[in-house]
């Protein structure tokens, strides 16, 4: 990665976004900035290899979009011309102040579910309609604070393709910091604080990318790679412990605080499996290899997940019942599908005709994953780490959520091992209020670089069952204010 040479551009049609394209290209260097100048003016809507000594190897391709909104908005693809993926991103300038405001990228989990949820379902401008043909302004976007990166990763998710196959968090964590170097050479106006957010899943992605991030930080300049000032993350209803997560099922299923979920019957045998499991997760965190922890990975989820199954309800928000449509339980789910195969906004995207049917997750990839024994490691370390380096972390949790529930998330928050440990531990679980409406949006424990919020009434996609609070969460945590009612 140190010694990138190669730039593609696609200019697809849009001679406006070019305007923009080579004003931030300007930056990067002279040479660079006359050779785009001369495909600009002649070549339009061809591909050019560009060679830039910064990024041999990669390319990037881009498209404007105008789907919805007025911000400058565009996608494409950062493509590895070794291993031949492509990776698709989809970006949005910040509503307010795009030079100095900072840019978040959003994650979504699975492994293998694309982030275009999150950009069209949660926390996006321009939300999907009713009935899957447009969408609508969002007046709760992240992008009023922010600019927004949506990327599918690993490669194969979403709109991504290519031919590797990965397996772990790791490398997806490799692949994603290269397109992190890619798009702040293209676009450095962008390159401002930076913040990681997403969910699920997200909770492997985001830590072990926060920690690529920060140690290829320590020696950016004799590598030529370019610093990000990596300020903070943020993981909703994360998977990160599995250890200490999986003790939480049971708690969480037959506490009185849950209606409870379960019977007396089942509870009984989640309690009287836990111990096992915990001794095989142990075990397999003592001696971290696929040997030890698939086994561990497939008797937990077996005695103390599945459980879940027979109640027919939804294991991502236990108010609703599944229901028929079973796209993850969500009719949200299914009009992303429609939406994202529609043929103009593939085109207006910039989709590459090589994608195949769009599918909000790839059940191949989580089967490889969790094969590999990705799902069960922990990386509840690289958290720890990212606090000891000063980077701020926000873990929040939607409560009426079983597959990520907010019991393991607190108890992980809490079982970090960090300079601030004993303080957090010993801090209080204060009221979060919504400054606009003022009312009650969940509890907040905090101490110093480390915040974990329970926020009521929301499931797995916390901020999509409340975009208010939601907002209210992120302009706060990204001005470093509190989030304790004062
Ligand atoms: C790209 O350019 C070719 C010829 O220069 C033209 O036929 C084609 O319509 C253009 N495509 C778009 C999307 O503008
Ligand atoms: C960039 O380098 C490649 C191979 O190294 C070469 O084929 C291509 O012509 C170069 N492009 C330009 C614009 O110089
Ligand atoms: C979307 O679908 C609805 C219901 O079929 C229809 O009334 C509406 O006109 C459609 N909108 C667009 C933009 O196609
Ligand atoms: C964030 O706020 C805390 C106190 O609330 C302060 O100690 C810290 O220095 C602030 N961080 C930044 C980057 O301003």
């Amino acid at each position: 990665m140190h010694h990138w040479t190669t730039i593609l551009i696609s200019t697809a049609s849009c001679i406006l976004f070019l305007g923009i394209a080579l004003y931030q290209l300007g930056v990067v260097g002279p040479n660079l900035t006359s050779t785009l100048l001369k495909l600009t003016l002649s070549e339009n809507n061809k591909s050019q290899i560009l060679n830039n000594t910064h990024l041999k190897g990669y390319s990037i391709r881009v498209t404007q979009q105008a789907l919805c909104g007025s911000e400058v908005q565009f996608s494409g693809y950062v493509d590895v011309l070794d291993t031949d993926d492509h990776f698709f991103f989809l970006f949005f300038e910040s509503q307010g102040s795009p030079a100095s405001d900072p840019t978040l990228l959003w994650l979504n989990g699975g492994p293998g579910c694309s982030s275009m949820a999150g950009a069209w379902v949660e926390i996006g401008p321009c939300l999907i309609n009713g009935d899957a043909n447009g969408t609508h302004i969002n007046p709760h976007s992240w992008n009023k604070l922010a600019n927004l990166i949506f990327l599918d990763q690993p490669v194969g998710t979403g709109y991504s393709y290519g031919k590797s196959r990965v397996t772990s968090s790791n490398r997806a964590a490799q692949d994603v910091y290269a397109f992190l170097q890619v798009f702040f050479r293209m676009f450095p106006k962008y390159k401002t604080q930076f913040h990681i957010a997403g969910e699920s899943y997200g909770g492997h992605y985001i830590p072990t990318l926060a920690d690529v991030i920060s140690t290829n930080n320590e020696h950016a300049h004799e590598n030529d790679l370019l610093p990000i000032e990596l300020v903070s993350i943020l993981i909703g209803n994360g998977w990160t412990g599995f250890s200490t997560q999986i003790g939480f099922y049971e708690d969480y299923g037959c506490s009185n605080d849950n209606q409870p979920i379960f019977d007396e019957q089942v509870c009984k045998s989640m309690r009287d499996t836990k111990a096992r499991c915990q001794y095989l997760a142990d075990l397999c965190y003592k001696y971290p290899s696929r040997a030890t922890c698939y086994p561990a990975g497939l008797y937990c989820k077996h005695t103390q997940l599945d459980p879940f199954e027979n109640t027919g309800l939804n294991p991502f928000d236990i108010r609703r019942v599944c229901g028929q449509t079973t796209d993850y339980c969500y009719q949200e789910m299914y009009r992303l599908e429609v939406w994202a195969d529609k043929d103009y906004v593939r085109q207006e995207l910039g989709v590459d005709p090589q994608v195949g049917q769009f599918s909000h997750c790839n059940p191949a990839m989580e089967t490889r994953f969790v094969l590999s024994a990705d799902m069960v490691y922990d990386f509840s370390h690289y958290i720890s780490q990212s606090l000891t380096r000063g980077v701020r972390v926000l873990m929040f949790a939607g409560d009426m959520d079983w597959q990520c529930n907010w019991y393991g998330n607190k108890a992980l928050s809490l079982g970090l091992e960090w300079p601030g440990k004993d303080e957090y531990q010993q801090a209080k679980d204060e009221v979060w209020r919504n400054s606009d409406t003022r009312k009650i949006a969940g509890y907040v424990r905090s101490f110093d670089k480390l915040t974990f919020i329970r926020i009521l009434n929301a499931g797995h996609m916390a901020i999509f069952d409340q975009p208010e609070n939601g907002f209210d969460l992120i302009s706060k945590w990204i001005s470093n204010l509190t989030l304790q009612d004062m």
